[in-house]
């Protein structure tokens, strides 16, 4: 009787130990499947939009590339299409390369659009092409939208999603 209630508790002991050098084992696998802290840092950027006033454009930079960050005033013409409602405000998110030949366009507050110097292409602040060689407005990174402050830069949230399936039905503003 004594014996058969050690063997009990000795096979329960043992079988503890295992669990727990399973789980162990799991754990120290799924670390070394998961991407390396620096990989996941390079493909995605946080930005906190509270930062941001309006029209000013602030640059962000993602995968090595400008990112241009407007939040528009209430007077300004936002094209509501390719504008990103962020909690209470509206915001182009766009990527700073112009779409002729990739020179970084400046951006003029007091006409509330993007001048690039190399050939005189010209974007609306919504980044609409409107004058000169650029062959389509400016890119649109990929994003999701976390919270009413934040937006995260390579991760195509389902935001992000609706606005390219409804650019795509529209060349004018794509
Ligand atoms: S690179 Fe911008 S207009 Fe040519």
């Amino acid at each position: 009787m004594i014996n058969e209630s050690r063997r009990g508790f000795m096979g329960k002991a043992f079988g503890a130990v295992a669990a727990v050098g399973a789980v162990g084992s799991l754990v120290a696998m799924k670390k070394t499947w998961d991407p390396l802290p620096s990989v996941m840092a390079a493909g995605f950027t946080t930005v906190d939009v509270s930062k941001l006033s309006d029209n000013k454009l602030e640059i962000a930079k993602w995968q090595g590339k400008p990112i241009f960050l407007l939040r528009f005033a209430a007077d300004m013409p936002a094209v509501e299409k390719r504008s990103v409602k962020v909690g209470e405000h509206y915001y182009s998110i766009m990527i700073g390369l112009c779409t002729h030949l990739g020179c970084i366009p400046a951006y003029r507050d007091a006409t509330h659009d993007f001048k690039c110097a190399c050939h005189g292409g010209e974007f609306t602040a919504a980044g609409v092409h409107t004058f000169g060689p650029p062959p389509r407005p400016l890119d649109i990174p990929p994003f999701s939208i976390k919270d009413e402050n934040t937006i995260v830069l390579g991760e195509a949230g389902p935001e992000y999603k609706a606005l390219i399936a409804s650019l795509s039905t529209d060349s004018n503003i794509a």
